[in-house]
C-alpha cells in the first residue's frame, strides 16, 4: 500500500486528510514541530495509527531528513502561516514558512527521490482583489496580505519546479473550508463558538470586524477529497476546488444564529451597525478586526476539477453551519456542565486521608468515587 507524508498534519485540513488516507490504506506519516505544550489535539484519535516525525518546514535539514526517512509516495504539504490577518504582524515569519517553506520540501523531494507526487496547498486568497467573477485557473494573481503573496510564491516555485526537473507536483487552489475542528481565530468559528455560548447564556454578544466580505464556504472533509483525487492523476497540474456560491459573513452570523433557533435582526451600518436578539444586543463590530487591505468577494469556478477529478462538494453552506454551530452548543455545554460539578464539589467535605491511594487524596467524596471507577 501506499505511503503518504503529510506536513500540517496538527491542523484542520491535514487531520481530516490524515483519516481519509488511513481509511484507503495509506501508511500515513505526519511531521509535526515541536511546541512547549501539546498541540496534537486534532489527531489524538490517530496516533496508534500514524507515524509522527518531527521538524519545520522552514529549516532544510530537517526536511531533507523527514522526506529520507518516510520516502512517500505521496507528499502533501499542508503546512503554513495560514491566518491572514496574522500575516501582517509577522510578514517575515509567514514568507519564511509559507513561501520558501515550499522550497525545502521540493529541494527533499529532488534530493531524496524525484519521483515523490507533491502536492501543495494553494490559496483563494491568491486572487484577492479579483480579476475575474468566478476565478479559475487562468485568473491572474492580485494578492491582498503577506500570507496572500507568500501562497504565490509557493505556487510559481511548485509550477518551476515541475517543469525544471519533471516533478509530479500540483497546486489545489483551495477556497475557504471550515469544520467543527476550524481554528477558533478565523471568523466562521468564532461566530458558531460565540454564538453557542450566548445560546448558553455564557457570553453575552460576538464582536466581529467587515461583515460584508464574501466568501466560498464549504467543509474541510470533502476539500481533503479533492487534495487525494490531485495527486492520482497522471498529469500534475492546477485546480481550483470551490462550491462556485458566495455568501458574506452576515449571511453566516444569521444562519448560524438560526440554528440554535435565534433570530438576529441588525441595524446599523459599518462600524455602527448591530445585531440583536429579542431586543438584547449580540453583535456588534470593532475597528480592531479590520485587516490593513481586504479581499471583498471570492467565488469559485471549479469547473476543471469536476470534469477532470469528478469532485464536488457534498456538505452545504447551510449544513456546514449547523454541523459547526451544534457541536459548539454540546461542546460548551458539556464544558460548562464539567466547570459546574467541579466547583460544586470542591465545595463538600474532603475525604479520611488513611487508606487511599496519595493521587487521590485531597479529593472530595463525588471526585473521589468518580476517579475510583476510572482505576478499576
Ligand atoms: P491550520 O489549521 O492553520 O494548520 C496549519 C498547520 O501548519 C498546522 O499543523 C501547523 O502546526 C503547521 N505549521 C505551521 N508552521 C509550521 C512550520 N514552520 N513547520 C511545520 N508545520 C507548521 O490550517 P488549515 O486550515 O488546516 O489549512 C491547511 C493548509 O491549506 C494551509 O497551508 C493553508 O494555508 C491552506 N489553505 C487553507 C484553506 C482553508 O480555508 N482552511 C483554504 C486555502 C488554503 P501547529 O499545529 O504546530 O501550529
Ligand atoms: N478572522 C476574522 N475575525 N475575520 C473576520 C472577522 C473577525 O472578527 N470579522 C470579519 N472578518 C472577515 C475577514 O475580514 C475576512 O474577510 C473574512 O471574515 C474571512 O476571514 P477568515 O475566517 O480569517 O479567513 P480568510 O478568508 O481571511 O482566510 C482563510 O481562507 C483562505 C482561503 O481563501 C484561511 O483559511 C486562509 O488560510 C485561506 O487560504
Amino acid at each position: 500500500m501506499p505511503t503518504a507524508l503529510i506536513t500540517g498534519i496538527t491542523g484542520q485540513d491535514g487531520s481530516y486528510l490524515a483519516e481519509l488516507l488511513l481509511s484507503k490504506g495509506y501508511t500515513v506519516y505526519g511531521l509535526v514541530r515541536r511546541s512547549s505544550t501539546p498541540n496534537t489535539s486534532r489527531i489524538e484519535h490517530l496516533k496508534e495509527k500514524i507515524k509522527i516525525v518531527t521538524g519545520d518546514l522552514s529549516d532544510l535539514s530537517s526536511m531533507v531528513t523527514v522526506v529520507a526517512e518516510s520516502n512517500p509516495d505521496e507528499f502533501y504539504n499542508l503546512a503554513a502561516q495560514s491566518f491572514v490577518a496574522e500575516s501582517w504582524r509577522t510578514p517575515y515569519t509567514t514568507a519564511s514558512v509559507t513561501a520558501l517553506g515550499v522550497i525545502n520540501c521540493l529541494e527533499a523531494i529532488r534530493k531524496i527521490n524525484p519521483k515523490i507526487k507533491f502536492y501543495q496547498a494553494g490559496s483563494s486568497e491568491q486572487f484577492g482583489k479579483v480579476q475575474t467573477v468566478p476565478q479559475n485557473e487562468s485568473t491572474p494573481w492580485y494578492p491582498r496580505s503577506p500570507y496572500g503573496c507568500s501562497k504565490v510564491f509557493a505556487h510559481e516555485i511548485v509550477r518551476n519546479y515541475r517543469e525544471s526537473y519533471g516533478i509530479h507536483a500540483s497546486v489545489g487552489i483551495l477556497f475557504n473550508h471550515e469544520s467543527e475542528r476550524r481554528g477558533i481565530e478565523f471568523v466562521t468559528r468564532k461566530i458558531t463558538h460565540g454564538t453557542a455560548r450566548i445560546k448558553l447564556g455564557l457570553q453575552k454578544k460576538i464582536t466581529l470586524g467587515n461583515m460584508d466580505a464574501k466568501r466560498d464556504w464549504g467543509h474541510s472533509k470533502d476539500y481533503v477529497e479533492a487534495m487525494w483525487l490531485i495527486l492520482q492523476q497522471p498529469i500534475p497540474g492546477d485546480f481550483v476546488v470551490g462550491s462556485g456560491e458566495a455568501h458574506s459573513v452576515r449571511e453566516f452570523v444569521k444562519e448560524s444564529f438560526l440554528a440554535l433557533g435565534m433570530n438576529i435582526s441588525f441595524s446599523g451600518e459599518g462600524i455602527n451597525e448591530k445585531g440583536y436578539v429579542d431586543g438584547e444586543l449580540v453583535l456588534e463590530i470593532s475597528k480592531e478586526h479590520f485587516r490593513p487591505a481586504e479581499v471583498d468577494y471570492l467565488i469559485a469556478d471549479s469547473s476543471k476539477a469536476e470534469k477532470i477529478l469528478g469532485w464536488k462538494r457534498k456538505i452545504s453552506f447551510k449544513e456546514l453551519i449547523s454541523l459547526m454551530t451544534t457541536y459548539d452548543y454540546e461542546n460548551e455545554k458539556m464544558k460548562n456542565h464539567t466547570n459546574n460539578y467541579i466547583n460544586e464539589t470542591k465545595k463538600e467535605p474532603k475525604i479520611k486521608q488513611e487508606s487511599i491511594p496519595e493521587k487521590i487524596q485531597g479529593l472530595s467524596y463525588s471526585q473521589n468515587s468518580i476517579l475510583r471507577t476510572f482505576i478499576k
